[in-house]
């Protein structure tokens, strides 16, 4: 794949926000783009170069992947290598690039959990398949329950100090494992940047304890799956349209479309209309209005559905009555 014409738009940070993560010294987009889907095999590789550079040139500069992303497994990394080869290498000092061990990667003992083995060796694999030197964050994908707390966090630190990722994070850390990691790894001076969870309208649980536990230690919060894998957009008000997420994944099941939900998101897209905003937009800027929220991950299977979202930050103030409504349809 050859694209040496590419030359990024020179306005690109001039309508993007950028948010402090905890007390570090980073900033990310207040928009960042996820490689889950859409950048499997048998995705198509161009349209997914259109999606990376559309996003770069709107100043999306965080990027999201992990070693099984696919399918199959590594593939996205794969992709995302060629990425950087053929258009992207001479950005990559503008880019804050990120990866995750910690699910089934490859078979037998190592290749799953959070083992130092498991973390070093899945690291190295990544990096040569994204064509990096180095990640900018490397997260701990899950929490391991039967691997000592104190080796996955001390993998971490020794992959800070090996050079190979300059920040580190935890993803769906339960919270009592979060706060003790985020002890082990200040007590060893690496200071955990980036909490990651799945949080949108219709998961509110991180709001709990999680971001607040999460703020209080200087962490950036970063949301995933911030539209539900597409619930919380137009796609399913009327069913199962062919080509969603819904008709191709295993991941978003149609069991989960309930005639109760598609009311609750019919009754969304109306205070969604009211505020001038569609349901996609609404559904982040509602993320996006708590200020401790760093960044929310969003994934896109085409342009169109990134340069709409996009919208979302145009508007991220909600009316007490707004909130109130929103609420009372999701109790
Ligand atoms: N740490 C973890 O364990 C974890 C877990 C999950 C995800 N993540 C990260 O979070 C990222 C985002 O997750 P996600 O893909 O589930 O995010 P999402 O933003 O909730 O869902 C994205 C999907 O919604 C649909 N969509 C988006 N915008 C739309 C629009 N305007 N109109 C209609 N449909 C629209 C598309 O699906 P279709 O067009 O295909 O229907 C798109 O692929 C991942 O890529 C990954 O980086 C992390």
């Amino acid at each position: 794949m050859e694209n040496n014409t590419y030359v990024p738009s020179p306005s690109r940070y001039d309508n993007m926000g950028y948010r402090r993560c905890g007390k570090s010294g980073v900033l990310l987009p207040e928009i960042s783009l996820g490689f889950w889907h859409n950048f499997g095999e048998h995705h198509d590789e161009a349209r997914g170069l259109d999606i990376l550079h559309y996003a770069f040139d709107h100043g999306i500069c965080h990027f999201d992947l992990a070693n099984n992303y696919g399918p199959p497994n590594g593939a996205a990394e794969e992709r995302f290598g060629r990425y950087m080869k053929c258009s992207m290498h001479t950005h990559r000092d503008e880019m804050f690039i990120a990866t995750k061990a910690g699910h089934p990667m490859w078979a037998g003992p190592y290749g799953d959990w959070g083992s130092r083995k498991s973390l070093v060796a899945s690291l190295d694999q990544s990096l040569r398949r994204m064509n990096l030197d180095y990640v900018d964050i490397y997260y701990t994908h899950r929490h391991d329950p039967n691997t000592p707390l104190e080796e996955t966090m001390q993998a971490l630190v020794d992959i800070v100090r090996s050079g190979k990722a300059l920040y580190v994070g935890l993803s769906k850390y339960p919270e009592e494992v979060a706060r003790k990691a985020y002890a082990y790894l200040e007590a060893h001076d690496v200071h955990c940047i980036l909490y990651q969870g799945r949080y949108n309208m219709l998961t509110r649980q991180p709001e709990e304890v999680i971001i607040p536990q999460a703020h209080q230690n200087g962490t950036g919060f970063i949301a995933f799956s911030p539209l539900a894998q597409g619930l919380l957009t137009d796609r399913y008000l009327q069913g199962i349209p062919e080509g969603s997420r819904m008709t191709q994944s295993n991941f978003l099941r149609p069991e989960a479309l309930t005639n109760e939900l598609i009311g609750r998101l019919r009754s969304l897209n109306e205070v969604a209309i009211r505020r001038g905003q569609t349901l996609a937009e609404m559904a982040l800027a509602w993320l996006l209005r708590d200020e401790r929220v760093t960044s929310v991950i969003i994934g896109a299977s085409s342009v169109e559905q990134l340069q709409k979202n996009l919208h979302a930050r145009e508007n991220i103030a909600f009316t007490a009555e707004e909130l109130a409504e929103i609420d009372a349809i999701l109790a």
